[in-house]
């Protein structure tokens, strides 16, 4: 197990960049951030201002970019257009931050001496392959430009390891939730939208028949699996799933979630989402036998504190 000296977070004013940031500093690392506060905030960060560099700037950036990496030895890559909605209405946009942002992080990275790179990928490349749960032995499917982004994001991370000996790890979350999450964007986070509307006793939209399923991890669960990730050798040139093996009807999520707030509203039901994907669930056999990671947050209790989160705004 490696000590982490120095670490990098792109998008680390974001809703899972910001809690890594904080699993870093308690494991006792300096951290720079670079975010452009595209849909990170400030606010996510500013308890740590004293104890953090923060930089405001675009991972497309190269002379800012390898500037800022200077000196760090690990970067944990979490800048991103996070929506397959919005990968879906404007796609350059999307592959310019998704894949040419990611380039560049991995280009800055091994000039600048940096040992491992830990990059956010997505369960969103498996695409609706029927077979489940979903193991990084299937075939990816991917089903927006999104996760086509996602999946060349791994494909440029194998390569740099290949041609520049540059270590990388690539994390296939499935769908993260817990405080920070923003959901003030129709594309926002299902949980944070829901917690949203529960705690404003607003009616949701479900998109569908609500019977498509998702496995959703608790955003500690997610900085704890990128700090294995980071700290491990055994991780090296891996992709992992990083998810809970379980899975809720969106629905049903709705249901759990207006029982946890106390208030019983029945959804309005909307036309499916183009490019949304039916069955999610993960199969987490190998992240458990490579790095011993086992999700400890059951959904129930982060609902409840992620709820305790949203009522204290
Ligand atoms: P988020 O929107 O809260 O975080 C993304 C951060 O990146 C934001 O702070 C944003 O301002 C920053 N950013 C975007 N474009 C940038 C650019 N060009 N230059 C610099 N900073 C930029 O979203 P999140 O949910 O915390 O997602 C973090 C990562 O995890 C993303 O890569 C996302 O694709 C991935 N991911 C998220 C989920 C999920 O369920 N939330 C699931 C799978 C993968
Ligand atoms: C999410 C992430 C994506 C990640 C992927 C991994 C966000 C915004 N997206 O995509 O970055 O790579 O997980 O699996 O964090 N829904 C409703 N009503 C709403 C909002 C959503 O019914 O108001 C439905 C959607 O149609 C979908 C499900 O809830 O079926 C989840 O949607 P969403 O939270 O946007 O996540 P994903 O598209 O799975």
């Amino acid at each position: 197990m490696k000590k982490i000296n120095h670490a990098l977070v792109t998008g680390g004013a974001g809703f899972i960049g910001s809690h890594l940031v904080d699993e870093l500093l308690e494991n006792g690392s300096m951290v720079t951030v670079v975010d452009n506060l595209s849909t990170g905030h400030r606010s996510n960060i500013d308890h740590l201002n004293d104890r953090i560099q923060f930089v405001e700037g675009d991972i497309r950036d190269a002379e800012l970019i390898n500037r800022v990496v200077k000196g760090c030895d690990v970067v944990f890559h979490q800048a991103a257009v996070v929506s397959v909605a919005i990968s879906i209405q404007d796609p350059p946009h999307a592959c310019d931050v998704n894949d040419l942002g990611t380039v560049q992080v991995l280009d800055a990275a091994r000039r600048n001496g940096v040992r491992r790179v830990v990059m956010a990928s997505s369960s969103a490349v498996y695409g609706d392959d029927p077979c489940l749960p979903k193991s990084e032995e299937m075939v990816p499917k991917p089903l927006s430009p999104y996760a086509v982004q996602k999946l060349t994001g791994e494909y440029y991370a194998s390569v740099f390891k290949k041609l520049y000996g540059l270590e990388t790890v690539c994390l296939r979350y499935f769908n993260v939730y817990g405080p920070r999450q923003d959901p003030t964007s129709p594309y926002s986070g299902v949980i944070s939208i829901f917690m949203d509307m529960a705690t404003t006793e607003r009616v949701p939209t479900i998109y569908g028949d609500g019977g498509q399923t998702r496995d959703f991890i608790y955003v500690k669960d997610v900085t704890r699996a990128n700090f294995l990730a980071a700290t491990e050798s055994a991780a090296s040139g891996k992709v992992f799933n990083v998810g809970t093996g379980k899975f809720i009807r969106i629905r049903d999520l709705w249901d759990l979630i207006g029982k946890s707030s106390g208030v019983s509203m029945d959804p309005v039901f909307g036309p499916p989402r183009s490019g949304d994907i039916r069955e999610s669930v993960s199969d987490i056999s190998k992240i458990g036998k490579h790095l011993g990671f086992q999700p400890q947050v059951e959904l129930r209790q982060g609902i409840k504190d992620t709820l305790h989160w949203y009522r204290s705004l």
